[in-house]
């Protein structure tokens, strides 16, 4: 048996809302979250800085496998990323990093050294894991999968949104672009490409709004006999 708590696997590419719905129906549940994006962003950002070659795959699965990293609950129920010491909530969620990340994604060492580190996280009473291969790869028994999508337009939309509330100048166009550069990449790769799993139920949140969507997943836990 691998998984060891039920989980919830939330799989589908970038900006289709799957970080906030996982977030909220995490919340809704009182489960624990596993954010595996960040995982690999983090692992860019050490990359990063340690200025490491991404051409050594098995000193990257070593890193992979014990980098310093912690999610700390903060006062206001928030939660601080840190990574050896420092804290980087912020500074893994650029588009510089994301990208960097997704290259990182297509090296299977990478995946091997995060894999239990992600099946760890499947603690009582329960998991909601946010990721590509969630009900593919790490959680295949998750007793319910979901596949979040929406158009590329809307997730640009969307993306554009965020990042401008956050005060960064970027262009609509070149999100579109990048978000397509970004699926083409994860949904082609060899290893664990961000397909549905099988029996996944398929959401289209193009016209759905985030409440739509946590409801739609919470009726599915209910259906499910999971509470
Ligand atoms: O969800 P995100 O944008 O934070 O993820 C960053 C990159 O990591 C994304 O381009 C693909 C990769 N990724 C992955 O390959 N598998 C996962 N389970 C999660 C993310």
């Amino acid at each position: 048996m691998i998984n060891q708590a039920p989980v919830i696997a939330i799989d589908g590419p970038s900006g289709a809302g799957k970080g906030t719905v996982s977030q909220l129906v995490a919340e809704k549940l009182g489960w624990h979250l596993l954010d595996s994006g960040a995982l690999y962003r983090l692992l860019a950002l050490a990359v990063s800085h340690h200025g490491m070659s991404v051409e050594d795959a098995d000193t990257l699965k070593v890193l992979a496998e014990h980098l310093d990293i912690q999610f700390k609950q903060s006062e206001d129920s928030k939660v601080e990323i840190v990574l050896e010491g420092e804290i980087v909530t912020q500074a893994i969620r650029t588009e510089e990093v994301g990208h960097s990340a997704s290259k990182l994604a297509a090296i299977p060492e990478v995946r091997e050294g995060l894999l239990l580190r992600q099946r760890a996280f499947a603690q009582a009473p329960g998991l909601v894991a946010d990721g590509r291969d969630m009900g593919t790869v790490v959680f295949p028994n998750a007793p319910i999968k979901i596949f979040l999508t929406a158009s590329a337009e809307e997730r640009a939309q969307r993306r554009l949104l965020q990042l401008q509330q956050k005060g960064e100048a970027v262009n609509l166009e070149e999100l579109v672009q990048s978000i397509k550069e970004r699926d083409e990449r994860d949904a082609n790769r060899a290893i664990a490409p961000l397909v549905p799993a099988a029996g996944a139920l398929v959401i289209d949140s193009t016209n759905l709004s985030i409440e739509e969507v946590v409801e739609i997943v919470f009726a599915e836990t209910v259906k499910a006999g999971l509470i």
